[in-house]
């Protein structure tokens, strides 16, 4: 039972709380004393603690300051709330940036960043490295025992890069460890073009964008490089606490960094999630954590927590409206039903000054529980408390989404026929959304993830094949899997270098085709894309508008028929979409860009033919999300409504229980505006 509990067994119930920065009230701590009143009004169970705290901890250097920390963690253990104790490497203080220029990044152009803002420091220095693990080791003696601890919190939404000489000796270690000699290097990275070859190793400088292989392994140094950092500061951590989990907040799809890197180095993954609700459709803004709650938990395919999350509005985007009456419950239940064993925020009590004194928290400044807000985290907690059931579980996915960060940053950085729209995470997002909005579970991995437990595979846009993914996918396909593939694929091998004799390069044999030239439609400029009487069984019908990019293959397998061709221009009639039957299994392959429409007539088709498991029978009305959660009696559906009307929702046969009211469903369930039910099937 205990390894239901990833986040900790010391808290076996979905957390709730978020980042508490006692240390700004320091001189008032009468506001401490509040906290611990309004915590338990909230039901709070455990806070993010010491996040920025370094420069109250460490005041000057060597003298350490616990007092203060010593008397919060009491107060939190004698109050029953945990503490997810932060190591407070996100921002470091002013006099060691002053004494020590080198833990500063430096820009691409060299330039030495002054002492600002936050999360800026440079993962290679040694300095920042010994200082990070002199005030990690202290934490861990001091409070590795504390009944209050009961995870650690690493640092700060890692990010950025540095480009200064320590990292750049670091980068060339690196580029040696993985090409052993200057040829080898040399020859992925084709410098002969442009007279780029390299004859010294000091001559390579992480900025050349037109050395496509060498943007591609700065990135993957600077992933290995954060990751090593972390490691790092984790090594103190699990020498004194080896029991106590690790994670670090991530940040979606944050294109920066590799998070599969990372995860490996988390015991819990966990993010921080702040979708712009209202600003546009509601339901259009869900889809958004939809699919970063599912990747997050497919890093680890283990439940994560939601880290962060605002109660009511952020305060860095142009406009920020309230989360409205609702919402704050249904956005957080959503983290829930995707595998979140958390519900955070950022923050706990708004601060006094500074640029977040006007970001969203659980206490504003009027310091009392009688507000919207802090009545809705209240009521929240107390759902939340209903919900230890799904605590430690997740329901298994039978389908997957690829999302790639390498392959992203092939993409983002090659110079091909469009540059305009290449939109590679966004469309894997359009292919994860006709599959969440049917309540089916979708993991979302990257490319090199065991594709056993799947019967659907659907890999937008995969430009790079890494080695071996070719294989796996042929594998996965001749066991009986089906395949959905589409235009710019196979294109380029892991150093950037384009596959010689035909694209789709190493999947040219699965997918039956040979994909001769990519057509680019220019801004507005729209193709048409012709069902065949064939499409029937893949799901289309009649004439979808294409745009943006538009592959000109031919079918080359016998096994391999056309479910689409094109409407115009001089390669009307060609293949527009295919399939190939090899083994057990298919490979459908989408030649062009397509509206939201085509793919959302592919993949219901396949859920229905593959008979995947859907949250209902039924689909939900546009609007509203449906979500399983768990397995066999600890099923939990969640029903939740992004919309601003009341929508109705049918019920597969059965009984069904509200876990808060105790209210019973059958067949259809009306849901408010903006309402959020979990039920159980009785
Ligand atoms: C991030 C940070 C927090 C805070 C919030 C504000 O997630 O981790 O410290 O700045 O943004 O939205
Ligand atoms: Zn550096």
């Amino acid at each position: 039972m205990p390894d239901r509990f990833p986040a900790s067994t010391r808290v076996p119930h979905l957390l709730h709380g978020g980042d508490y920065n006692p240390e700004q009230w320091i001189d008032s701590p009468e506001v401490w004393d509040q906290d611990m009143r309004l915590m338990k009004l909230a039901g709070v169970n455990i806070v993010s603690l010491g996040i920025f705290s370094w420069a109250m901890l460490e005041p000057e250097e060597g003298r350490f300051e616990f007092g203060w920390m010593d008397t919060i963690l009491d107060k939190l253990a004698a109050n029953g709330i945990a503490v997810n104790l932060a190591t407070p490497t996100g921002a470091k203080p002013n006099w060691m940036a002053a004494k020590y220029e080198e833990i500063r990044r430096c820009e691409p152009n060299g330039r030495r960043d002054p002492q600002q803002a936050r999360h800026n420091h440079c993962y290679t220095s040694p300095v920042y490295r010994a200082k990070a693990t002199l005030i990690n080791t202290k934490l861990a003696e001091r409070y590795g025992k504390h009944p209050a601890l009961v995870m650690w919190h690493i640092s700060n939404e890692y990010g950025g890069e540095c480009h200064c000489p320590l990292c750049k000796a670091a980068f060339r270690r690196w580029l040696q460890n993985r090409y052993a000699s200057l040829d080898a290097l040399n020859h992925a990275w084709w410098t002969t073009f442009w007279s780029h070859r390299y004859t010294d190793w000091s001559q390579i400088e992480a900025i050349d964008s037109g050395v496509h292989g060498l943007v591609l392994d700065w990135k993957r140094f600077v992933s290995d490089q954060t990751a090593d950092f972390m490691r790092h500061e984790i090594e103190p951590l699990k020498r004194i606490t080896p029991e106590v989990p690790v994670t670090t907040n991530l940040m979606g799809t944050y294109p920066v960094l590799n998070y599969w890197k990372l995860a490996e180095v988390c015991d819990v993954v966990s993010w921080d999630s702040y979708p712009e609700w209202h600003v546009g459709d509601l339901f259009d803004m869900a889809h958004g954590p939809a699919f970063a709650h599912d990747l997050t938990r497919s890093l680890k395919h283990k439940p994560f927590l939601l880290m962060e999350s605002t109660p009511s509005q952020v305060n860095w985007n142009k406009v920020s409206p309230l989360k409205r009456p609702g919402v704050h419950r249904l956005t957080s239940l959503q983290a829930v039903a995707h595998g979140s064993d958390a519900v955070m925020y950022f923050q706990w009590r708004k601060s006094r000054g500074s640029y977040e004194k006007f970001h969203g928290a659980v206490v504003d400044h009027v310091g009392h529980e009688n507000t919207r807000v802090f009545g809705e985290v209240a009521a929240l907690g107390g759902t939340l408390k209903k919900l230890d059931a799904v605590v430690g579980g997740v329901t298994d996915a039978k389908a997957a989404v690829i999302y790639d960060w390498e392959n992203r940053w092939a993409i983002d950085s090659e110079a091909g026929p469009q540059n305009q729209h290449k939109a590679y995470e966004h469309t894997c997002r359009q292919w994860h959304r006709p599959l969440w909005q049917r309540g089916v579970t979708v993991d979302v991995n990257d490319m090199v993830q065991d594709l056993s437990p799947y019967q659907l595979v659907i890999a937008p846009m995969l430009y790079m094949l890494r080695p071996g993914v070719a294989e796996r996918l042929e594998s996965f396909v001749q066991r009986g899997g089906t395949l959905v593939t589409t235009y710019f694929t196979g294109m380029v091998d892991q150093s950037d270098l384009c596959f010689l004799g035909g694209f789709p390069g190493p999947l040219r044999k699965l997918l039956g085709i040979w994909a001769e030239e990519t057509d680019a439609l220019p801004e507005g400029a729209t193709q048409s894309v012709e069902a065949t009487a064939k499409g029937a069984a893949f799901g289309l019908s009649g004439s979808y508008q294409a745009m943006h990019f538009a592959d000109l293959v031919h079918v080359e397998a016998a096994t391999c028929e056309v479910l689409a061709t094109y409407g115009s221009d001089f390669y009307q009639g060609r293949p527009a979409a295919t399939v190939n039957r090899v083994g057990k299994g298919r490979a459908i392959h989408i030649a062009a860009r397509t509206e939201q429409r085509l793919l959302d007539d592919v993949a219901n088709k396949l859920i229905d033919s593959l008979a995947l498991p859907t949250a209902l029978k039924t689909t939900p009305p546009t609007g509203v999300s449906v979500q399983r959660r768990g397995e066999g009696k600890d099923a939990h559906l969640f029903l939740m409504n992004f919309s601003e009307r009341e929508q109705k929702v049918t019920l597969d046969a059965g009984n069904y229980v509200d876990i808060e009211t105790s209210a019973k469903h059958t067949k259809i369930v009306a849901l408010p505006a903006y309402a959020s039910f979990v039920l159980l099937h009785e």
